[in-house]
């Protein structure tokens, strides 16, 4: 095995121009891989911690640069002359920062050494990253395509984060892409003449951005696009509610058109679920509030996401396993900070039945790598935002890629949808 010769990382921005952390590993016998960090917006409350500077005369306090200075000698310490192998590495990232959720090093640093050791591992062995994290990967991942951004993603007055598509009907990961990019263009028509020109602006996810206040009225005009798009069919919707950035806890009320008890929202999913072809709703309560996962999950037949409420955290996802809380894994590597304890959380989860849907952050870079994560976890879905930024693309252009690349081996993971939520 190769080892590992250097370190360095570097403050670069990411696709909200703010300050992010760019790692570069080489080995001794001349691998080397870069990886850059995503960053969230709205974050959850258990996540593994960024380190910024605070300096507010750079970057508005965001900057990494002098937290890179002062950390980089340390990684090269603890790693050079070390061999290159992920579990290893990440448990002396572990090990080095020392606190439970990342607050020295910082998850944005541990999470760049983490990727880039992993690119370089698979730039040693002459792999592209998915075939040499999982030799077997051959499933394309349905895109979960953000087509209306809300919440903290859009400076609009919609309460729901994000409204989906799911065109589990395709039989190709490209055909996917172009479904969706065809429901997108004519939902850009819809949303300009009923809201304006000015909701054309897109938000931190690529997604249009009109002023929809209703649930319903936000899927009603994502059908709408999509019966004039051709593609009904095969088409699912799904909803990112973030239901912990709705939550008021002082009467314990969720904040959409109207302030709704618990049990009014669960009867809302209820009945969208039997109007509105709804199979997918991630984050429906708020983060700390598993008890009510559970109860949605016993009680409705429709893929109930965790992310605020998992973290991509094996002990929260143990957690949820215990009480039946959910079904399906939101996978951010940078909420828990390293490749391999996130790869762990999602086994843990796919072993107990649950779904894997692989995601970006708002605050996302061109670097491609959650593409080849989410074939290499053999994930049923990838969360990517709306094709029409580059950081975004960067993630499908790699899926397309990934899907040539295996020719008549890939396969799509739209049916195996279908048979789960119809
Ligand atoms: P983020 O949110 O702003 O934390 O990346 C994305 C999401 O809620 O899925
Ligand atoms: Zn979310």
């Amino acid at each position: 095995m190769q080892t590992i010769e250097n370190v360095t990382a570097w403050e670069v921005l990411d696709g909200r121009g703010d300050p992010t952390v760019q790692v570069t590993v080489t080995t001794s016998d001349g691998a080397r891989g870069t990886a850059l960090v995503p960053s969230g917006r709205s974050t959850g409350r258990h996540e593994a911690q960024e380190v910024r500077d605070g300096d507010a005369s750079w970057h508005r306090g965001r900057g990494v640069r002098n937290h890179l200075e002062a950390v980089a000698p340390q990684l090269r310490q603890a790693l050079c002359g070390q061999p290159l192998d992920l579990r290893t590495v990440d448990q002396r990232l572990i090990a080095l920062d020392g606190t439970p959720n990342k607050s020295r090093l910082g998850a944005n640093v541990t999470a760049g050494v983490s990727l880039a050791v992993a690119k370089t591992a698979a730039a040693a062995a002459g792999e592209p990253l998915y075939r040499f994290l999982n030799p077997y990967a051959r499933r394309l991942p349905v895109p979960q395509m953000n087509l209306i951004n809300g919440g903290r993603h859009a400076f609009n007055e919609t309460p729901v984060q994000e409204f989906i598509i799911l065109p589990v009907g395709a039989n190709r990961f490209r055909e996917a892409l172009e479904w969706t990019m065809r429901t997108y263009h004519v939902l850009s028509r819809l949303v300009e003449e009923r809201y304006g020109r000015h909701a054309l602006n897109t938000g931190d996810e690529g997604g249009l951005t009109p002023d929809v206040r209703r649930v319903d009225e936000g899927l009603d005009l994502l059908r709408e696009a999509v019966l004039k798009a051709g593609i009904d069919k095969g088409t699912r919707y799904g909803l990112d509610m973030a239901a912990t950035h709705l939550y008021r806890p002082d009467d314990n009320r969720y904040m959409l058109d109207q302030a709704y008890a618990r049990d009014e929202l669960f009867s809302l999913y209820q009945e969208l679920i039997a109007t509105h072809r709804v199979i997918s709703i991630e984050d429906p309560v708020q983060e700390d509030d598993l008890e009510g996962l559970a109860l949605l999950t016993g009680k409705l037949q429709c893929q109930f996401v965790g992310d605020d409420l998992f973290v991509t955290n094996p002990e929260r996802v143990n957690a949820a396993v215990r009480m039946g809380a959910g079904n399906a894994l939101l996978w951010k590597f940078n909420q828990i900070g390293t490749i391999s304890e996130a790869w762990d959380a999602a086994q843990l989860a796919k072993s107990h039945g649950y779904e894997i849907v692989v995601s970006e952050r708002s605050g996302d870079t061109e670097d491609p790598a959650i593409a080849d994560l989410a074939v290499a976890l053999e994930a049923s879905q990838i969360k990517t935002g709306s094709p029409v930024r580059g950081e975004r693309t960067a993630k499908y252009n790699r899926l397309l890629n990934i899907e040539y690349e295996l020719g008549e081996n890939a396969c799509y993971a739209g049916e195996r949808l279908q048979e789960l939520y119809g």
